[in-house]
């Protein structure tokens, strides 16, 4: 019987130059990783790296041949798009890797790629930001996270011994799981309450640990946990409390990226957080007045500058 090819080693291409990007980026070259990045248009990056008071600095290229294996950490309402752009590009086993906050509509990425590419969905509780122009950028890692991944589809199981340890490397330490849904709410939980609420009150996540937020906090949890539990992923009310707060602890001088979105007047991600919770919530036919004032707040913040 005809053995099947072994898997090509990979060439890793990042897209776009996000913070949660270039600092995978970074980590990655930092460990001796070739690693380019797909922008725009043809042009180099400088990046200054900061991390635990060091600094590296790298130089990013941009791929010169077809791409075998592509982190793909870009917005959720970006990314459909940004796989449709790179499709012609990839070559026939390519591995991707996406990551965004929100729930992903995993079918339809699926539906982007050849049955021999490989999908993967990456969640991240890292934090990083940048600053600077758009040629010579300042990434600083300001939250030691952890992440978990998960491949989606089977051909993805084929590369995992390759896959799996460069995001240790980039995005580190990673949890492997066979299924990423049960963990994608879990973080929903997570997002759903810093990342509004830090945009609406223009504050760091820890921020939200003062006692006038408390009632807030729990009504959210208890809303997504209702919407989760409905859907089939049981989240449990104070387990999921205990992770939020122990999430605000740790990156308690982070700014959320739905912050840093208000704050540099650009689109959140609200569609795939406090939206998805809004439209689930719709379909099984319960009440989550709680996320839907989260919503509608932020989309009024947006309009402004939208
Ligand atoms: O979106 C974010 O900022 C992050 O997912 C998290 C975990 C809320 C930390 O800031």
């Amino acid at each position: 019987m005809a053995q099947p090819a072994p898997p090509q080693p990979l060439n890793w291409t990042v897209v776009g130059q996000g913070a949660i990007g270039l600092l995978a980026a970074c980590r990655l070259s930092r460990h001796g990783t070739n690693v380019t990045l797909w922008l725009r248009e043809q042009r180099t990056v400088n990046v200054q790296f900061v991390a635990a008071n060091q600094q590296s600095s790298f130089v990013f290229s941009m791929p010169s041949k077809a791409l075998n294996a592509v982190l793909v950490p870009v917005k959720s309402y970006a990314v459909i798009s940004a796989v449709q752009q790179l499709k012609a590009n990839l070559a026939a086993d390519a591995q991707l890797v996406i990551s965004h906050n929100g729930m992903p509509d995993l079918a339809l990425l699926q539906a982007q790629l050849l049955p021999s590419q490989g999908l993967w969905f990456l969640t991240t509780t890292h934090g990083a930001v940048t600053s600077g122009t758009e040629n010579q950028i300042r990434v600083e890692h300001t939250g030691g996270g952890q992440s978990v991944l998960a491949p989606v589809n089977a051909v993805a199981r084929l590369y995992a011994r390759q896959v799996e340890p460069a995001m240790h490397t980039a995005l580190g330490p990673v949890q492997q799981v066979e299924d990423i849904l049960p963990f994608l709410w879990h973080k929903l939980a997570v997002n759903a309450v810093i990342n509004p609420l830090t945009a609406i009150h223009n504050c760091r996540n820890g921020e939200l640990r003062q006692p006038h937020y408390r009632r807030q906090l729990e009504a959210i949890i208890a809303e997504v946990c209702s919407v989760a539990t409905a859907s089939g992923y049981p989240l449990d009310i104070a387990a999921t409390n205990d992770t939020v707060r122990s999430v605000m602890e740790k990156t308690a001088q982070n700014y959320s990226s739905m912050q840093q979105d208000i704050y540099r007047k650009r689109q959140t991600e609200i569609d795939a957080i406090s939206g998805f919770i809004v439209r689930q919530a719709n379909k099984l036919g319960l009440n989550v007045p709680e996320n839907m004032q989260l919503q509608q707040q932020i989309l009024q913040l947006q309009q402004r500058y939208l």
